[in-house]
């Protein structure tokens, strides 16, 4: 099954993903680097056919599958979910294009030990078509967002932004793939300095998250 946590100084990382996994893909480049202060134990998807799923076996990633479908209830499949994660001993869950809201109960259980990358200048646009909705809304600018996942949607702790223009002759989809670029440089950088600058001085840790960890 799971491999244990990460060597000492190393962090375990699992990277959750719904769909493509450019951005599981983008950690997983910077975890190869020996100094990166974390190292993925697990790539988890909510559904059997994501894309990224295939990405993360060919870099030699252990997966897991979760398909939401399968169970009755929301608690039932954030109960497995939870069971996944804690079997490959992740210390640290990094949202990347998952598409699932989490409920009060797994946010609590992982309080503090996720984090989320969502393509737009939190606190605008949360949720659904935020390009779309930059356009719209005239923003010259906008960007991606890495924050802790909190019970509100997109509404956590910013820890770290990157900003690119809004041209234009923008269509959501011109200006998703210009944020998607820098979500690809910051996403890795920002897991890093959470894990550098909080999960550490918190110090070793024997068990599995419970929530009640204060960092
Ligand atoms: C990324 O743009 C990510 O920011 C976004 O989904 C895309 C996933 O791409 N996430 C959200 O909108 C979450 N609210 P990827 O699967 O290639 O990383």
């Amino acid at each position: 099954m799971a491999e244990p946590a990460a060597p000492p100084g190393r962090v375990a990382l699992a990277v959750l993903i719904s769909g493509r996994g450019s951005n599981m893909a983008a950690i997983a480049r910077a975890a190869a680097a020996p100094d990166y202060p974390a190292r993925i134990v697990l790539v988890a998807a909510d559904r059997r056919h994501a894309p990224g799923l295939e990405i993360a076996r060919t870099l030699g990633l252990p997966t897991t599958v979760v398909p939401h479908r399968d169970f009755a209830t929301r608690q039932a499949f954030e109960e497995a979910l939870d069971g996944v994660l804690r079997a490959a001993r992740a210390e640290l869950v990094a949202l990347a294009g998952f598409l699932r809201v989490l409920t009060p109960w797994f946010v609590g259980r992982w309080r503090g030990r996720i984090l989320n990358i969502h393509p737009s200048l939190l606190p605008r646009h949360p949720g659904l078509n935020p390009h779309a909705r930059a356009i719209d809304a005239g923003d010259s600018e906008s960007g991606c967002t890495v924050h802790e996942v909190t019970e509100g949607v997109d509404a956590g702790p910013i820890l770290a932004q990157a900003r690119v223009p809004v041209l234009p002759d923008d269509t959501p989809e011109r200006l998703a793939a210009r944020v998607l670029a820098e979500e690809h440089r910051l996403y890795p950088l920002a897991i890093a300095d959470f894990v550098r600058h909080r999960l550490q001085r918190a110090g070793p840790r024997e068990e599995p998250p419970r929530g009640a960890l204060a960092l």
